[in-house]
């Protein structure tokens, strides 16, 4: 399974402090070397983290496909069309949003979908859109020819981290937790039974299925066992665990994770 490395947390600590260091592009180098298969970078209408000259760099000189996220506005696909990465993945962008809290409203924006789609499929860049995992995304995104959903794995992470992090263990048993422990345990199964369908779904259709957004070292392995999911772009998790492993290792110790055997 392919690892997309999303670098864009490296520059969120460089923005904290409006330094030039640490540098996105020094990153190019050790995620190669240490196995991710691409490039991930969100460039943000507000310019949080990524700006527009760490995009052009990094795109111009990474030797990985570079993946650029960015929202479906007009300016936004002038830049992409302008910097041409391998890939572009088009995402919703609320400026209030602390990261992107869930998927493209694909029925809805079709009218500036397809132009987008239009324009950027004329400068030969592939195309994915970030879904939730509904039937309805998956085809409304088959209608727009596009080569990639990447399906929006939030809502997941978030009932593994309610199930698996909020709990504390206890020797007492207390029915209640009992009871709300086989309730989103019943949630896991479902939306993980959701995501099985809906990729093999789209696989067979013709489509290339991505996923992402809170995938850490913990929660991927249930996402790495659905065979239909080809790559997964991750950001935070490792990220935040390179603070203490370095990032060589922690990207190492994910793309282990996503062998599958
Ligand atoms: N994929 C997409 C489309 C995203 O927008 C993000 C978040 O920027 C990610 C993957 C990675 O999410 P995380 O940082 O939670 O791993």
């Amino acid at each position: 399974m392919k690892l997309g490395v999303n670098i864009d947390h490296i520059a969120v600590l460089r923005e904290a402090r409006k330094v030039a260091d640490p540098d996105p592009l020094d990153a190019l180098g050790i995620c190669k070397r240490a196995g991710a298969d691409q490039i991930t970078i969100h460039l943000r209408e507000d310019r949080r983290h990524i700006q527009e000259s760490d995009a052009k760099n990094i795109i111009a000189l990474s030797s990985l496909p570079v993946n650029l996220e960015c929202a479906i506005d007009e300016s936004m696909i002038d830049i992409a069309c302008a910097l041409r990465p391998h890939r572009v993945t088009l995402v919703p962008e609320k400026r209030e949003e602390v990261t992107t809290e869930g998927g493209l409203a694909v029925e809805g924006e079709q009218p500036r979908l397809k132009e987008a789609i239009r324009r950027l499929q004329a400068q030969e860049i592939e195309i994915s859109l970030f879904i939730d995992p509904t039937l309805a995304a998956v085809k409304a995104s088959l209608d727009l020819h596009v080569e990639w959903i990447e399906f929006h794995t939030g809502k997941y992470a978030n009932i593994y981290a309610m199930l698996y992090s909020n709990l504390s263990q206890t020797h007492h048993s207390i029915p209640e937790l009992d009871l709300s422990r086989k309730i989103l345990k019943q949630m896991l199964n479902d939306e993980l039974c959701n995501l099985r369908l809906l990729s093999c779904e789209a696989m067979e259709r013709g489509l290339h299925v991505a996923a992402g957004h809170g995938l850490n070292m913990h929660n991927v392995t249930d996402i790495v066992d659905i065979e239909t999911i080809e790559e997964l772009n991750i950001g935070q998790s490792i990220i935040a665990r390179s603070i203490y492993i370095g990032l060589s290792q922690a990207i190492k110790e994910m793309k282990e994770k996503l062998i599958r055997r």
